[in-house]
């Protein structure tokens, strides 16, 4: 890969600034399309408190162009990142028209959170370059990215978006299998299904629940994965564990119904002051302040060498 790339980005919002700024941070050159004015307006400001949020010099403003047209942004692009609304209509129709106008080496990369890879590519001339590139929130602060392969696409296009996002910085993995959720959101929900199930069964209140995961074994997991955990104490001890754990586990097959209760109750989380647990705007202020903190932390970390 040439160590300066030209990058596209669609859409300048909550995950496309973020995700421009990484590659204007690493060099690249950077133009990203919106539009809409006033995220086109914002988008200098926006990445100049990330530079400064991360001590970083300020010059990755500089590095992006916003530009309204799709044309313009994708023309010279060896790389296009979409990072438009969550719409499959939207994103058919968007990897239909950047096929016509990109390059035709260009590698196209979705951010879809959820929509399959495969059904975004599904008749697009170009679906043996189109792959998902899953980046968390915020993009500039969490290192992974998952890069999605499904069927139709030509596995050589997986290298070059994989040394790419390393080069930016980033820690990505590769996901063979466009599966729902991929891999983090996937486990993340598996998580959540038995959390939500030991609350409507009464075992725990919600707050124990976070308390448990926090003091508990989620202090290792940053350091130590699920699995390198289970050879740490041996599969012996863990098939023992899950003979008696498994069958007891929740299995519910839908959103469970205590979860659908609270939603239907007006019940919506901090932006309605209270979901699983009571919020004010002080204690939910102060619960965003504490993770922005310790992830600009962690990434200032990172970037003087710490490990990602
Ligand atoms: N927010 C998250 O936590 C998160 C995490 C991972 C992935 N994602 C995914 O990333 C994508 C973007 O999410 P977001 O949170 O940044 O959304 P957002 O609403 O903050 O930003 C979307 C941007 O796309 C622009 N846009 C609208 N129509 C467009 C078009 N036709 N062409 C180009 N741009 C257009 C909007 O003006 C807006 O600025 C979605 O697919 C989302 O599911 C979001």
């Amino acid at each position: 890969m040439e160590s300066k790339a030209r990058i596209a980005v669609i859409g300048a919002g909550l995950m496309g600034h973020g995700i421009a700024w990484i590659f204007a941070a690493a060099g690249h050159e950077v133009r990203l399309q919106d539009p809409d004015r006033g995220m086109r307006d914002a988008v200098g400001q926006r990445l100049s408190d990330i530079s400064e949020l991360l001590d970083r010099a300020p010059n990755a403003a500089g590095q992006v162009q916003p530009t309204a047209s799709l044309a313009d942004a994708v023309a010279d692009a060896d790389f296009v990142f979409e990072a438009a609304p969550e719409r499959l209509d939207l994103k058919r129709e968007l990897f239909a028209r950047v096929a016509e106008l990109a390059p035709a080496h260009a590698i196209l990369a979705s951010n879809t959170s959820a929509l399959p890879i495969t059904r975004i590519a599904e008749g697009n001339p170009a679906a043996d370059r189109i792959v998902g590139t899953h980046f968390w929130n915020p993009p500039h602060l969490v290192p992974l990215v998952e890069v999605i392969e499904c069927e139709k696409v030509n596995e050589a296009a997986i290298a070059p978006v994989m040394a790419l996002l390393r080069a930016a910085g980033r820690h990505p993995v590769h996901v063979r299998k466009d599966v729902p959720g991929f891999i983090g959101n996937r486990l993340q929900h598996a998580l959540k299904r038995e959390a939500i199930a030991l609350v409507a069964a009464g075992v725990c209140d919600a707050e124990t629940v976070d308390d448990v995961v926090k003091y508990g074994f989620g202090r290792r997991l940053a350091v130590l994965g699920p699995l390198e955990q289970s050879d740490l104490v041996g599969l012996d001890l863990t098939v023992a564990i899950h003979e008696t754990l498994m069958p007891d586990l929740d299995r519910t097959a839908i959103a469970h119904p205590y979860l659908r209760a609270r939603v239907a109750a007006g019940d919506l989380g901090m932006k309605s002051g209270r979901g699983f647990r009571h919020w004010t705007e002080e204690t939910a202020g102060a619960v965003r302040k504490r993770l922005a903190d310790f992830l600009a932390a962690e990434a200032r970390n990172a970037a003087r060498g710490g490990e990602n």
